[in-house]
């Protein structure tokens, strides 16, 4: 079994600067094991049934997942919808008992921005606080079944300096850290 199942979504990782900090620093996490799902599908997408089945198999095996992807577009990568498209589809509609080895696990997010954290707020130029634009995966975690974390969320990734990377990737190892240890509790925010 799979400790902490980092599944990566990045369709330009060989020119990641941002990802790729995070990536090195997930190895400093004992347990955790990164898969870069547009590596495997080069061609952007996946078979429900013989692909489906492999990353199926991979969740489930899993005891706790992070998908961790840049943010385009206000979105996820299309890499990640055509990974939604045939591996949960197939788990929660087609074969339900996948579906049902799910109910509760622990999933996070990872992602990482080119704007200002100031941007993303109700007066700033994107309008929405991230966690609003990530709203599509708080749903897509209660139709499954799955305890969703607080995201990590890195800003200004396309100008971070040398410095600012070693920081960001200490700051994703104290956030898989608290992930870990929280261990399927939701995690309240404290007043
Ligand atoms: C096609 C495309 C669309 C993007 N859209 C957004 C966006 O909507 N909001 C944003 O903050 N950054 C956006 N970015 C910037 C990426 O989020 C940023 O380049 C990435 O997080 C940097 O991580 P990396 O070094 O791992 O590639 C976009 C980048 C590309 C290439």
């Amino acid at each position: 079994m799979t400790d902490t199942l980092i599944l990566l979504f990045h369709p330009d990782f060989s020119r990641s600067k941002a990802n790729a900090a995070l990536v090195a620093a997930a190895a400093r996490v004992p347990g955790a094991n990164v898969v870069d799902i547009a590596a495997r599908y080069p061609s952007g997408q996946l078979d429900m049934f013989e692909d489906g089945g492999v990353e199926a198999r991979r969740l489930i095996d899993a005891r706790r997942i992070v998908l961790q992807f840049p943010i385009q577009w206000y979105a996820a990568p299309a890499i990640l919808r055509a990974w939604q498209d045939a591996v949960l589809t197939r788990m929660f509609y087609v074969k339900a008992e996948e579906g049902a080895a799910m109910a509760g696990k622990s999933v996070m997010l990872a992602v990482t921005a080119g704007n200002t954290a100031d941007a993303y707020t109700p007066g700033g130029r994107n309008l929405f606080a991230i966690e609003t634009l990530l709203a599509p995966f708080d749903a897509m975690a209660n139709r499954c079944g799955f305890v969703m974390h607080r995201p990590h969320v890195v800003y200004e990734a396309d100008k971070l300096t040398a410095g600012q990377l070693a920081d960001i990737a200490d700051g994703y190892v104290r956030h898989l850290e608290g992930f870990i240890a929280a261990d399927g509790k939701v995690e309240l925010t404290e007043a």
